[in-house]
């Protein structure tokens, strides 16, 4: 899968190089999500805590699934970033990730854990190395994440991680905020 996204990035824009698809962390290990991921995404999206200001539903059945997989690898890791599969020990226990839909446009972080593994630091690591990682690109200087206001946990991981408010907006879920964080900040973050 690796090298059939760097062909279609290569071809969609040459002379960048596409970071990283495969991320480690002193805890976790960040990878593609493959098809054999399909259970796992089932599990994920089958928790209403975890669905619950995120907008999507349940995985109606593995073909759900496998579609859901089908998609990241044909729109979001051609160019060359992508929500990834975070492991723990081996083990699934969240996605993570940059996903820029057009060329040119803002990438947005989104991340995503089981229950289970809400607060011992795993989102706020996994983006640290996608953010890290992102910003090597040189085609990204700034980068955007939404959530529901009413989702506190996720507005805690953007503040965590030095992002700043851009703008409140209410789409069809609800009301929203938006955070963004250049590249700047964020490299003087990392040497404080
Ligand atoms: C959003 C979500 C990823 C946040 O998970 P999280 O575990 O709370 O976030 P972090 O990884 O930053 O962990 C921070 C928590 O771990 C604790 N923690 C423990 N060890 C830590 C460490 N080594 N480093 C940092 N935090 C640590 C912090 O104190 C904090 O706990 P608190 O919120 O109770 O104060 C999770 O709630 C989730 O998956 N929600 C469902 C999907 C969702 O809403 N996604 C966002 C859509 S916009």
């Amino acid at each position: 899968m690796a090298s059939r996204s760097s062909g279609c990035y290569a071809r969609l824009f040459p002379g960048l190089l596409p970071m990283s698809l495969h991320l480690s962390t002193p805890r976790l290990r960040l990878r593609p999500v493959t098809h054999a991921d399909a259970g796992f995404l089932i599990e994920l999206n089958a928790d209403p805590e975890v669905i619950r200001w995120v907008g999507d539903g349940p995985l109606a059945d593995i073909d759900a699934a496998l579609g859901v997989v089908d998609y990241l690898v044909s729109r979001q890791y051609p160019f060359g970033m992508g929500r990834l599969l975070v492991e723990e020990e081996g083990a699934p226990v969240g996605w993570c990730g940059l996903r820029r839909l057009l060329a040119g446009e803002v990438p947005d972080l989104g991340y995503r854990f089981l229950r289970g593994a809400w607060g011992r630091g795993l989102a706020t690591e996994a983006a640290t190395a996608v953010l890290d990682a992102g910003f090597g690109r040189e085609d990204v200087p700034e980068v955007r994440a939404e959530a529901d206001r009413r989702n506190p946990r996720s507005i805690r991981v953007m503040e965590r991680l030095g992002m700043r408010w851009h703008r409140d907006f209410v789409d069809e879920l609800g009301p929203a905020v938006e955070y963004r964080l250049d590249r700047d900040t964020w490299l003087r973050s990392r040497v404080d």
